[in-house]
């Protein structure tokens, strides 16, 4: 592999191009392939990245031919492309984009999947790689992967030739079952192979969080127990289920946001600085942290977590339906919506220090960011009348307004030595004017290049199920009720009392 893209992020530059590759996406007709994956090739191909010999072959059960799968692509590329669409690029781009169709656990496609396959090798010799995308519901993952070693699909005979796949979310629905997939996908393709996607990690803020902890020298030596006074880390979401109760009530907020996307902001968060940029060392400090969070017991679990569901309420100014009023959730659905949770990380850096994390649907807000909370000054010389001096606090906010924030106390101008908390921000879109590139553009186009750094490996995505699943085993033994909040709120009340024992209050 080429050590430019091992040296990371800095390196990349459009001069250099991934080898010629066929990208086949399996579940190709869904909405992830319409809305993410078709417009972050066209926006790679704007911009220059990908090679001249590309083909992407889509395969899905819906009755189709490469000309109309063809037009209804390009139908969504301009709907959901981040720049309008230049219809000479992109007409030589879909020329070839080609439709398999069939079930994907019918053999008989992956025949036809190998001759069409054969058929792109005579017109672009040169595209000799190979890049599977699962787009596809979960359980369809180790029917395909099994299927694509079965047809010699799954290596390449020519060792110079790379073949890889691309797994989404949901990876298992519990440890058992990640577990599971792993073994299966291991029993065909080898770990190098294998790229999980967390979206969260393609995003510009979320890598920024390495580049602003080790890229500066100024902030390390406070990361640490003896000046952090505590961590917030927030995915708020306005929106609700949108319409996939079927998908949600068997998820929940904590596999569906937590298990992935919020534990990977926390070992951004508290990792150790990894020796090299490169995707092992970085994986092994976020496997580090995750081994490191103390585990909790079935009390402890009552303790330290709250779930709750939404009731009717309104959002954005509309009135919104209730949780178990939506279309596919069962009336008794003991699903969570909301959740919250205080973890502490055992070990030197981190002991004692409490990381609060929390997550929800229809909440007041969307808003996703990391609150940073240092310890107060030893000795408040300023008396404040009627109020304490608040802590210093940085903010990285990784969503929707995109920076940074420190605030601090500041002297009121005038005669009295009165003290205010201000903020010192830097704001993406007034430092950079170019427009930040989708997640899934700089994830497809790093398992272009292989390079995993911002994927899961395999021990990373069971430890956070170990975790997660030892908090719903117990949550599963305490069948009490769960807890509602209005939509359009900030969560329930359990989750401010939650935060309130240890002298804090969420910020809002
Ligand atoms: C997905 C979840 O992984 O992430 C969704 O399944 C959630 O429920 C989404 O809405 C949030 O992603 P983003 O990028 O909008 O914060």
């Amino acid at each position: 592999m080429d050590q430019t893209v091992l040296n990371g992020v800095a390196e990349f530059s459009s001069d250099r191009h991934p080898e010629p590759f066929v990208m086949i996406i399996f579940g190709a007709a869904g909405d992830l392939s319409h809305r993410k994956l078709f417009p972050a090739l066209y926006n790679l191909v704007v911009d220059g990245w990908l090679p001249k010999d590309v083909a992407v072959v889509g395969i899905a059960r819906q009755k189709n031919d490469s000309q109309s799968f063809r037009e209804s692509i390009t139908r969504s590329v301009k709907e959901f492309s981040r720049r309008p669409v230049d219809d000479d690029i992109w007409s030589k781009f879909q020329a070839n984009v080609h439709y398999v169709e069939g079930n994907f656990s019918d053999p008989e496609v992956y025949v036809r999947l190998k001759s069409t396959l054969d058929a792109i090798a005579t017109q672009l010799p040169a595209a000799k790689n190979r890049l599977f995308y699962l787009a596809t519901p979960p359980s369809f993952y180790p029917i395909i992967a099994d299927q694509l070693g079965q047809v010699g699909l799954s290596h390449s005979e020519d060792p110079s030739n790379w073949v890889r796949i691309v797994v989404e979310k949901p990876f298992g629905h519990d440890l058992e079952s990640a577990e599971m997939l792993n073994r299966d996908l291991h029993q065909v393709f080898e770990e190098e192979q294998i790229f999980r996607i967390d979206h969260y990690l393609g995003k510009e803020t979320v890598q920024n969080i390495l580049v602003f902890r080790f890229a500066n020298g100024i902030f390390e030596p406070l990361w640490n127990r003896r000046y952090i006074d505590h961590v917030q880390i927030t995915v708020a979401e306005s929106l609700g289920i949108e319409g996939r109760g079927t998908y949600y009530d068997n998820a929940g907020a904590i596999r569906d946001m937590i298990q992935n996307h919020m534990m990977q902001l926390l070992c951004l968060i508290a990792m150790e600085p990894p020796v090299a940029n490169e995707a092992d060392s970085v994986r092994d400090e976020k496997v580090k942290v995750l081994r490191a969070i103390h585990p909790l017991s079935t009390r402890e679990v009552a303790e330290n977590t709250v779930r709750a569901q939404y009731d009717a309420g309104t959002v954005g100014g509309k009135p919104v339906v209730g949780y178990l009023d939506e279309p596919d959730v069962p009336s008794d659905s003991r699903t969570e919506t909301y959740v919250a949770m205080r973890l502490l990380i055992d070990n030197w850096r981190w002991a004692g220090v409490p990381f609060f994390l929390r997550t929800g649907k229809h909440l007041s807000k969307r808003v996703t960011e990391i609150v940073i909370q240092f310890k107060r000054v030893p000795h408040p010389f300023f008396r404040q009348s009627g109020s304490e001096l608040e802590p210093n606090q940085l903010i990285l906010k990784i969503q929707p307004d995109e920076g940074i924030s420190l605030r601090f106390g500041a002297k009121v101008p005038g005669a009295q030595m009165r003290v205010r908390t201000v903020d010192m921000s830097f704001l993406y879109d007034s430092s950079f004017a170019d427009a930040a590139p989708e997640a899934y553009e700089r994830l497809l186009l790093d398992a272009m290049f292989g390079d995993s750094t911002l994927f899961t490996r395999k021990d990373e995505v069971e430890t956070a199920w170990a975790l997660v699943s030892s908090i719903l085993q117990a949550w599963d033994r305490g069948r009490g009720s769960i807890p509602t909040y209005a939509a359009g709120s900030w969560g329930p009340e359990e989750a401010n009392q939650m935060i309130a024992r240890d002298g804090f209050e969420w910020r809002k």
